[in-house]
């Protein structure tokens, strides 16, 4: 199949500016280039159009409780990730979405679900994205993104982020190791599934990766990947939104992304986010997604 890269130069989900660099850093970095050596096709669809927060109000377009900065624009450019994610799934094509920052898994998400079927998802992540307008300690929704696929909190007030066709049977959580109060305790109550950094380090990366997808592609018709390049430790990805010490190494992720390889007939969409190229050494982080996305689709040694 051939790939369409779908760019979302989108920062308003987040504090930190840079990460609206992402999808030029990550095109710069080779993506096209390791997707040709991974003997994948790939077209760029170009970026979509994001408001920039200096012409943006945080508090318009308000929520009936909690807070999420930049909630009405946010929407806004959700739908249209939404709506380009759905008309590349429908020309036959796999949408390969870049980042931005996490919020825009909300869109992707939406655009990938389907009427009538479930849909896997495993979020590679520092965080778990799991806080609720009512929960989120900064207001940023990037730090509430996968809480607002499954319709939580002020979310299931509003239509443009529930995704029925996710369940939280089938979303895994992985590399978990900067979790808020609020949100340890919405996992707790959940049936999302969350693999801490811990649980790597005791079983080791291939494992959890293998239960990871076989929890996401259990009675499901396709998965989701995302993956948030904070979930590298910063030695490795040193150019992302919100670093945190104690992620994977170049090894684990290049086997996690081969594991996922082996699932090619269920995975039906796919996301990197948070690069920030502001914050990185000459590129390195982008040019290590671009390798990661290489070997989710095939890219083998020998
Ligand atoms: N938990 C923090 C918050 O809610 C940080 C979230 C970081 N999320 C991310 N996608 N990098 O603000
Ligand atoms: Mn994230
Ligand atoms: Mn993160
Ligand atoms: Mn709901």
């Amino acid at each position: 199949t051939q790939v369409r890269v779908l760019g979302v130069p989108m920062d308003l989900g987040a504090d930190r500016r840079g990460v609206d660099m992402g999808p030029s850093a990550i095109r710069y970095g080779g993506l096209a280039d390791q997707l040709a050596s991974a003997g994948i096709d790939c077209i760029d669809g170009g970026d979509i159009a994001v408001p920039r927060p200096e012409e943006s109000d945080p508090d318009a377009g308000g929520l009936p409780s909690g807070r999420a900065k930049f909630f009405r624009e946010t929407k806004e450019v959700c739908e249209d990730v939404a709506t380009a994610v759905d008309a590349t799934l429908m020309d036959g094509q796999f949408p390969l979405v870049l980042g931005g920052d996490h919020s825009i898994g909300i869109g992707t998400i939406a655009g990938a679900a389907r009427d009538g079927e479930e849909l896997g998802v495993i979020w590679f992540d520092a965080h778990g994205d799991f806080n609720t307008p009512e929960t989120t300690p900064s207001g940023n929704i990037h730090g509430m993104s996968l809480a607002a696929v499954l319709g939580d909190g002020a979310f299931a007030d509003h239509d443009w982020a529930h995704t029925p066709a996710v369940r939280e049977e089938n979303v895994v959580l992985v590399g978990l190791r900067d979790v808020d109060d609020g949100e340890r305790r919405r996992l707790y109550e959940s049936d999302v599934t969350a693999f801490t950094m811990s649980d790597i380090d005791t079983r080791g990366a291939p494992e959890v990766v293998a239960e990871a997808l076989e929890i996401a592609t259990d009675g499901t018709d396709g998965i989701h990947v995302s993956l948030d390049l904070d979930w590298l430790d910063p030695t490795e990805a040193p150019g992302v939104g919100t670093p945190v010490r104690g992620g994977v190494s170049y090894r684990e992720a290049h086997i996690a992304m081969e594991y996922v390889a082996e699932y090619h007939d269920q995975l039906r969409s796919m996301e990197m986010v948070e690069v920030n190229p502001i914050l990185d050494e000459h590129n390195r982080t982008a040019e290590l997604g671009c390798e990661l996305v290489a070997s989710a689709f095939g890219k083998r040694v020998l």
